[in-house]
């Protein structure tokens, strides 16, 4: 066996200069230039990188998104041929708002291995860190789940910690986990990180639970796919039209995805960069002459989880790059 590339070091590259562009616009209330900020730098990054990449979950459609769209091919052309999943701000709305919790995120897998759900915006998800591994029915009820949780984890339901995104379409949700006695940990954006949280060393909460973006699903898997969680999934349409859809693309939607059904390869790489500081990754750090970053790259095959703090200086990463990371 030789160690092959890990992809996921080039792939920081990109989130950590997503993130550097964007950052910039932290607090300053505006999600468009914030996002496009950080789709340019991503997609700049990406361009360079050794590999015959698609966009498989990306900014949106061709005809609604100029750059990283889905069906764009990323990449010098060479091996390996990889899907691709994008997420240049995950939580523009935090970004925008200054609140904590926005990151860059992106992951690689073999192509053809990523799931695309076509036109679909929302999922029901449920995930898990390793140790709750196979212990989830995303169709049995929240309290069952929840006690299976906790059992798997030694815990009291008590000390149950659910991460939820805070939406008037949980208000049952919320009420089924209260009955429980289990904790709520509100996030306002961010499922991925969200999904995540159960997987960490020291974590803020055991599971997410709740209906969150369907392309956040995937790349959820992905890190999944890195960590030894699990996630489920089922697609949420949000009214007939939706509902049609799925009809039309032979979609059940009384099917549960699984971490292998949204992403079926075991040779995943996922990179995130933390733009504003969240629970497991800090912000950007400007100083005048360059900035830090803090990034999470993890790779499926090795299982390997790396906490990565950069530093970069803008006068030789402009001679490069030819960005503008010095300015907004
Ligand atoms: P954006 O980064 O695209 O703004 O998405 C943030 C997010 O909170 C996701 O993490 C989540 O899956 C989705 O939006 C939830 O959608 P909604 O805000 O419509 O409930």
């Amino acid at each position: 066996m030789r160690l092959e590339r890990n992809l996921g070091f080039d792939l920081q590259r990109a989130t950590e200069a997503a993130a550097l562009r964007s950052a910039r616009w932290m607090g300053r209330g505006d999600k468009i230039e914030a996002d496009q900020a950080a789709v340019d730098a991503m997609r700049f990054a990406l361009e360079t990188m050794d590999m015959d990449g698609i966009v498989v979950i990306g900014e949106g459609e061709k005809d609604e998104a100029p750059m990283l769209y889905i069906g764009e091919h990323v990449g010098n052309g060479n091996a390996p041929q990889v899907d691709i999943a994008v997420d240049p701000v995950e939580g523009t709305t935090l970004l925008a708002q200054g609140m904590p919790g926005a990151i860059a995120v992106v992951a690689a897998a073999d192509r053809g291995s990523m799931f695309n759900p076509p036109g679909i915006v929302y999922m029901d998800k449920i995930a898990v860190g390793e140790q709750a591994k196979g212990c989830i029915d995303i169709n049995a009820p929240v309290a069952e789940n929840i006690a299976n949780v906790a059992r798997a984890l030694n815990k009291d339901t008590d000390d149950i910690t659910v991460v939820v995104l805070d939406r008037p379409r949980h208000a049952d949700l919320i009420a089924q986990i209260r009955e429980t006695g289990a904790r709520i940990k509100h996030i306002l954006h961010g499922d991925v990180a969200g999904s995540l949280m159960p997987s960490m060393a020291i974590s803020p909460a055991d599971i997410l639970m709740g209906i969150g973006g369907a392309p956040e699903s995937v790349i959820s898997a992905c890190a999944m796919k890195c960590t030894g969680g699990e996630i489920q999934c089922k697609l949420w349409p949000r009214n007939d039209a939706e509902r049609q859809l799925a009809q039309k693309n032979g979609l059940d939607l009384n099917k549960v995805y699984t971490t292998d059904d949204l992403v079926s390869s075991d040779n995943v790489f996922f990179a995130a960069t933390g733009i504003t500081t969240g629970e497991f990754l800090k912000g950007v750090q400007y100083f005048g002459w360059g900035a830090t970053t803090h990034s999470l790259v993890m790779r499926s095959a090795s299982g390997t989880v790396r906490y990565i703090e950069s530093r970069h200086r803008w006068d030789k990463l402009m001679r490069i790059s030819g960005l503008p990371f010095d300015q907004r």
